[in-house]
Formats: structure tokens, C-alpha cells, sequence
């Protein structure tokens, strides 16, 4: 290993300020040591994050100093240890309330570095607890990238969950139907995104903890997870869709020929998050998983213009129906982790 002088800090970081005393530089034949002193003891706040990326003994990242001091901050209000990690999108609001056996509240706001949502009715905390017996933590409100994020603080609750445990990430959203086939209030079990319309939340040095530098995409929906999701709905007699979500940065809707262009991009429904959330979940070896409710068709579909109140409405209709599709097939997946 070079003498600490002759490396080659990245763009934003002081190594000898992040990293502690430059003693650890010289005992790289030591690593379960450095592992110890990056991270803390294990047991300062409960368990240990579990990070199945690659432990280097070069300097690690601002980032991933971020995150763990996000990680500590949460590690202290609790120890529950999640085997799957839903994020609740529009509609699912109150899944927590019907669906979760509640252990643990933690709000973003209380947090250390967690970005919280200004989007009106998304409230905004982390609820730990039992999915019909399997151990979850659930996100009340996520952060979207239209209200001013960097893209790396809207993926920073997917690592964060992922750091606790969660072995799968199970998101949901609402989005506008690009398919003819489609109707509003349909669900649409995701087989495949487009993102390259937004910002990569890999994009900036790699946190190598969390994963590698050029991650796999190509099952970045969990086939066996999609199956899960499509027997659970067969058994509960629910009609779903199958399809490629797009994510846009939002917040304006589309205009009709965008959504044209869609379509002719092969995206089956449109939306303003997810995409991030599952690539930094890949990244991280997370399997994901995802379900769209279709709250409305898409701009020029209907001489209708679109709200977001009508949006809101739409998918607070349909979700008696995906509370009970989310958690039956949380249920499948669980039986299976
Ligand atoms: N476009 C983008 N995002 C959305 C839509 C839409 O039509 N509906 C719900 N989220």
C-alpha cells in the first residue's frame, strides 16, 4: 500500500479528517480490524450494518460516511432486523394502519443527514414491524428528485434498508398508463424500467461497501419475486398488468407527445420515482420487486387534463385492493426468504 501522502484523495474528501488516525494505513495486513474501526463496534447501536459489497482498505467514501451516520442515528432508536423493505407510494399511504404489526415508528425528521419529503400527503417515517408474520421495515413517503434531492439523497432510504438487513425491496407507486391495453385503476407488476431520462444514483465515486462499480441490470425485477406477485394476485382474484415503468424527473405531467414517444420507447406506464430506488437497491444485492396501481391514463389517452389531486384520489380508490395484493404477496415472498 502507498504511504498515505501519495494517495490520491477523491474530489471531495480530506482521508486523514474522514478516516481517523493515519496508524490505520499501516496495518493493511489487519483488515477485520480497519472493517471494526470505519465502522464502529458492531454492537454500539445494535447490530452491525450488513453491507455485501467489497470492505477495501483504501479510504471510503463521503457517501458512505453519510450513511452511516444515517444508519447509526436509526440503529439507535431500534434493533428490529427486517427481512423485506416496502416502499408505500401513492394510495398506500395508511398500508401501515391496516397492514403492519407496528414495533417501531421512526420519522425521517429525527434522523441525522435523512432527506425528508416536503410532498403533501406523504408522511414521512419509517414504521418497523410484522407483514402477516414477516419482518419488514415500511416507508411511509419517500423523497422524490422533483423536490430538489441530489439523486444520491432519494436512493439514501433504499441503502439505508438494505444496511439494516432487508434482503428485498418491494416498491410501489402510481402511474399514468401508456399502454392502450391498460385502464385507470388497473396494477401493473413491473418486468422492466427505462431510467436513462433521469440521473444514474450510481453516478459519483463508487460506494464499493454497498456494491461494484458497473452492477448487472438485466433481472433488475426479481422473477421469482414477479411470480410471487402474480400468484398471490391470482389467488385473491385480482385482475393485474404486466409492463416496463418509466420513470420521468416530473414534476410537470407529460405532454402528448412525450407520452407518444413513450410508448414508442416500449414503457407501459410512467411515474416520477422507482427506477433510482431499484438500481441503488441492485447495486446493494437487494432483490427487487415492484407494483405500479395505473391511477390514470396518460396525457392525451383521455380529453381530460391530469391533477394531482385526480391522481391521489384514483389511487386512494384502489387501495383496499393493493393493500391486500401488497400484503399477500409479502406474505408469498416472506414464506420463501
Ligand atoms: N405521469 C407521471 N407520473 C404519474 C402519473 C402520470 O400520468 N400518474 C401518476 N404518477
Amino acid at each position: 500500500m502507498k504511504p498515505i501522502k501519495d494517495q490520491q484523495p477523491g474530489p471531495e474528501e480530506d482521508i486523514q479528517e474522514v478516516y481517523g488516525p493515519p496508524s490505520y494505513f499501516g496495518m493493511p495486513d489487519e483488515e477485520p480490524e480497519e472493517v471494526q474501526m470505519v465502522y464502529g463496534p458492531p454492537n454500539m447501536f445494535g447490530s452491525a450494518p450488513v453491507l455485501r459489497g467489497t470492505l477495501r482498505d483504501t479510504p471510503s467514501t463521503p457517501e458512505f460516511e453519510k450513511l452511516m451516520r444515517c444508519y447509526r442515528s436509526l440503529r439507535a432508536r431500534t434493533d428490529f432486523q427486517p427481512r423485506i423493505a416496502l416502499v408505500l407510494g401513492s394510495g398506500l399511504g395508511d398500508f401501515a394502519e391496516h397492514s403492519v404489526d407496528v414495533v417501531e415508528t421512526v420519522p425521517y425528521n429525527e434522523l441525522e443527514d435523512f432527506p425528508v419529503s416536503t410532498v403533501e400527503g406523504h408522511k414521512g417515517r419509517f414504521i418497523f414491524g410484522y407483514i402477516k408474520g414477516v419482518p419488514a421495515v415500511v416507508m411511509q413517503g419517500r423523497v422524490h428528485y422533483y423536490e430538489g434531492y441530489a439523486m444520491k439523497d432519494v436512493v439514501l432510504p433504499t441503502r439505508i434498508m438494505s444496511m439494516l438487513g432487508a434482503e428485498v425491496l418491494f416498491l410501489t407507486n402510481a402511474s399514468g398508463g401508456i399502454n392502450a391495453g391498460f385502464s385507470a385503476g388497473d396494477f401493473m407488476v413491473i418486468t422492466d424500467q427505462v431510467s436513462c431520462f433521469v440521473p444514474n444514483p450510481l453516478i459519483g465515486r463508487n460506494v464499493d461497501e454497498l456494491g461494484t462499480r458497473f452492477p448487472d441490470m438485466s433481472s433488475i425485477y426479481d422473477p421469482e419475486l414477479r411470480q410471487q406477485i402474480l400468484d398471490a394476485a391470482s389467488e385473491l382474484d385480482i385482475k393485474v398488468q404486466q409492463g416496463v415503468y418509466l420513470q420521468l424527473t416530473g414534476p410537470s405531467f407529460e405532454t402528448p407527445a412525450e407520452i407518444r414517444m413513450l410508448r414508442g420507447f416500449g414503457a407501459d406506464a410512467v411515474g416520477m420515482s422507482t427506477c433510482v430506488e431499484a438500481i441503488a437497491a441492485r447495486h446493494a444485492g437487494m432483490r427487487v420487486c415492484g407494483i405500479s396501481c395505473v391511477s390514470n391514463l396518460a396525457c392525451g389517452m383521455t380529453d381530460q387534463p391530469l391533477t394531482h389531486e385526480e391522481v391521489q384520489e384514483s389511487a386512494n380508490k384502489a387501495a383496499p385492493k393493493f393493500r391486500a395484493l401488497v400484503t399477500e404477496a409479502i406474505a408469498k415472498i416472506g414464506s420463501t426468504l
